[in-house]
């Protein structure tokens, strides 16, 4: 390749994975088998933060646990959201068999029954009216799919989406995206009419409102970052949708009435709302879909990750049947929109979920573990926050209870130590540990996770002096 072509790279070779602490871990934990299948991806993948370099090398992932290269046993809380069922479901490897000797494929010409099953499935678990499906490979995919709907429904393109969010890597998900390691610097212009505003985020409110009992002061703020979605429908005159997660994934609960407001808003200004339950759709907040909790129904719901079972790439976009005006063009055409094996999968996912009672599952075991943790969080000052929803949790650490200061090298030395400890999950923020156990966590793995967590941030905040 011409040289030349090749403009500055903005951090290309920083390594921004590879932290001092990430560094030492590695040193200890990393024999050479691991290093060389790390070595390895790392030589042959493009990097690229939070993936590659990778942290170290899985040989098995069973149930809610990983094995690494070195036979060490993690309890998954991350799961990129895909485990719902655990991995590798026999029941699901047995369906997704059957389906690859009876039918494999399906050019997307043809309708085949999987797909339709799929799609019925969908229809009936979903909130409200939702009735017409499209299926992708990806929740990126799936988004633009979402996002092109809007713009041809309502004859207009501009979006209202919120900062910090994630909705994807296409363009269209990186410009209604609100985290800067996705959409600035290095990609250059992304959609024009993408408005952002500020989200709910009650612990550290961007509206500067305190919490009360460690509850929204709906009094004090008046739902002010509702208002603000209004106040922008409203000056903008031509927005086409809302788009939001109903959970913030990092995690945030909505405050009481959020969604009611929103909804209202984009009805009085002729914005569809558009949900994105890519993480937390078919059961992770202890509800099918999020916004089961708030009694809000979407014009469109975007799911994927658990809909395949966390083997097989899956997503899907339903929608308001009046919003089936675009029969002449085509808005996805994905080459494996109507796969019999991806539609077995995410039918077989769904099937097992119910039949498990996985929903309730989340919403009991969470509800309990949640309780755990702020009993936790009374004996551990630096705990600024606990907040979730069924297995949507997530713990704030802070330097102190007084002040709310990130404490962002605490909370990556308790990851490490809960490495350590067979537990594995991720930071979001900086400084919030985000547990997503898979829908499949019993009570004893629960405890242990628990425990571990907060051995962790004892044994972590002794050796920083914040305790
Ligand atoms: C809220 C949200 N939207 C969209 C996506 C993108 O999905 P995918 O990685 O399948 O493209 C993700 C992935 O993490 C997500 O969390």
């Amino acid at each position: 390749m011409n040289k030349k072509s090749v403009t500055t790279p903005i951090q290309l070779e920083s390594d921004t994975n590879i932290t001092p602490r990430r560094g030492q871990w590695a040193k200890a934990n990393l024999g050479p088998q691991s290093i060389e299948a790390i070595d390895n991806d790392a030589k042959l993948f493009l990097h690229q933060s939070v993936s590659t370099p990778c942290l170290s090398a899985v040989v098995k992932a069973e149930g809610a646990w990983i094995e690494d290269i070195e036979g060490r046993r993690y309890l998954d809380f991350h799961g990129n959201n895909v485990h719902h069922i655990g991995y590798g479901h026999p029941r699901l490897k047995q369906a997704i068999a059957r389906q690859m000797d009876e039918l494999p494929f399906a050019p997307r010409r043809f309708a085949c029954h999987p797909a339709t099953e799929l799609a019925q499935k969908l229809v009936d678990i979903s909130p409200g009216n939702l009735s017409k499906v499209l299926f992708t490979t990806g929740g990126s995919d799936a988004i633009e799919v979402a996002l092109k709907l809007a713009r041809a429904s309502t004859g207009r393109h501009k979006t209202v989406s919120f900062w910090d969010a994630f909705h994807g890597a296409g363009f269209g998900a990186a410009s209604i995206g609100g985290e800067q390691l996705f959409r600035s610097h290095a990609i250059g212009p992304l959609l024009s009419g993408s408005e952002h505003v500020a989200p709910f985020a009650c612990y550290r409110c961007p509206y500067g409102y305190p919490e009360k009992d460690g509850k929204p002061d709906l009094e004090l703020c008046k739902l002010t970052c509702a208002n603000m979605v209004r106040y922008v429908l409203e000056k903008e005159g031509d927005v086409a949708a809302v788009i939001a997660e109903p959970a913030r994934a990092v995690p945030y609960i909505p405050p009481p009435g959020f969604w009611q407001e929103i909804r209202k808003a984009c009805n009085d200004h002729g914005a569809l709302l558009i949900f994105d339950e890519i993480p937390t759709g078919l059961g992770k907040t202890g509800a099918m879909f999020a916004c089961d909790h708030d009694q809000v129904e979407p014009d469109i719901l975007v799911m994927g990750k658990a809909l395949g079972g966390g083997i097989i790439p899956l997503a899907a976009v339903l929608a308001q049947p009046e919003l089936d005006i675009a029969g002449d063009y085509a808005f996805g055409h994905y080459t494996h929109e109507k796969n019999p094996v991806s539609a077995r999968a995410g039918l077989t996912t769904i099937e097992i979920i119910e039949d498990e009672n996985l929903v309730e599952n989340a919403a009991t075991l969470g509800d309990w573990a949640i309780g755990q943790l702020n009993e936790i969080k009374q004996r551990n000052k630096v705990i600024g926050s606990i907040r979730g929803r069924g297995f949507l949790i997530g713990v704030e650490l802070v330097q102190s209870d007084e002040g709310k200061e990130p404490a962002i090298d605490l909370a990556e030395d308790v990851l490490y130590r809960c490495l350590d400890n067979g537990l594995s999950f991720k930071t979001t923020m900086g400084n919030t540990l985000t547990l997503t156990p898979p829908l499949i966590t019993d009570y004893k793995q629960m405890e242990f996770a628990l425990q571990t967590i907060e051995e962790a941030i004892i044994a972590s905040s002794k050796a920083m002096g914040l305790q």
